[in-house]
């Protein structure tokens, strides 16, 4: 009886650091360092393009690049829009800016938001706003404004997974605040011309 006691608790407590060794292997799988984020952050805002209409560009001979002083921080706010050819767009074309920082729609004109970490950028949202807008495509991240006019590409962007969308908005908060407020997009552009 003794024998089978001593057995038991030999038993349980095999059970006991079986499952503390679980416990410090899933925290290590799960606990990702701030840098490790940043970099990871880093790495997805390249492959997915947020730069191809986020950052101002410059002009080379392979065609526009990213404009590294500037880079994520939008339509520059001191550009004026060419005349917009209304004719195109009522035959069905959209224009987009060459700098790839603004676009002409139907639907309407879309500046690409600067979200650099300056305050005329993302700098003061928490995670929760960047969450909204990227997976809900609301304006400025808060649930009753409006959505997010075309090319902002949120609705793929809904799909991505939470820790995807932390690293991401933790890189952007890395970044050099570029002061740059851009201008407000114009709603159904064609009820205006
Ligand atoms: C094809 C162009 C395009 C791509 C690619 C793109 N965006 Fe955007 N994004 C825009 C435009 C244009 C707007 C502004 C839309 C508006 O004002 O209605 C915008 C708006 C946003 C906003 C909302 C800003 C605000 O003030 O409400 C965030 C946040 C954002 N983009 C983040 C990203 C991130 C992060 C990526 C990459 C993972 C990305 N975008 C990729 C074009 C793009």
């Amino acid at each position: 009886m003794k024998k089978l006691f001593v057995l038991a608790s030999l038993v349980s407590m095999g059970a006991l650091i079986q499952s503390c060794l679980d416990n410090s292997n899933q925290t290590q799988k799960h606990a990702v360092s701030k840098e490790q984020s940043i970099e990871r952050g880093k790495y997805l805002v390249k492959i997915t393009g947020c730069g191809d209409c986020h950052s101002p560009k410059k002009m080379g001979p392979m065609g526009p690049y990213e404009d590294s002083a500037q880079l994520l921080s939008g339509f520059r706010a001191n550009d004026v829009l060419p005349e917009i050819d209304t004719n195109s767009l009522k035959r069905g074309w959209a224009l987009f800016y060459a700098e790839g920082t603004a676009m002409v729609s139907p639907v309407g004109i879309s500046y690409a938001a600067n979200i650099t970490s300056d305050t005329t950028g993302i700098g003061s949202w928490n995670f929760d706003q960047f969450k909204i807008a990227m997976t809900k495509g609301k304006w400025k991240g808060l649930e009753n404004n409006r959505h997010l006019l075309p090319p902002m590409p949120w609705q793929n962007f809904a799909q991505m997974k939470e820790e995807d969308l932390r690293a991401i908005y933790d890189y952007l908060m890395s970044t050099k605040p570029v002061k740059n407020l851009v201008p407000s997009a114009v709603p159904s552009v064609l009820q205006q011309l």
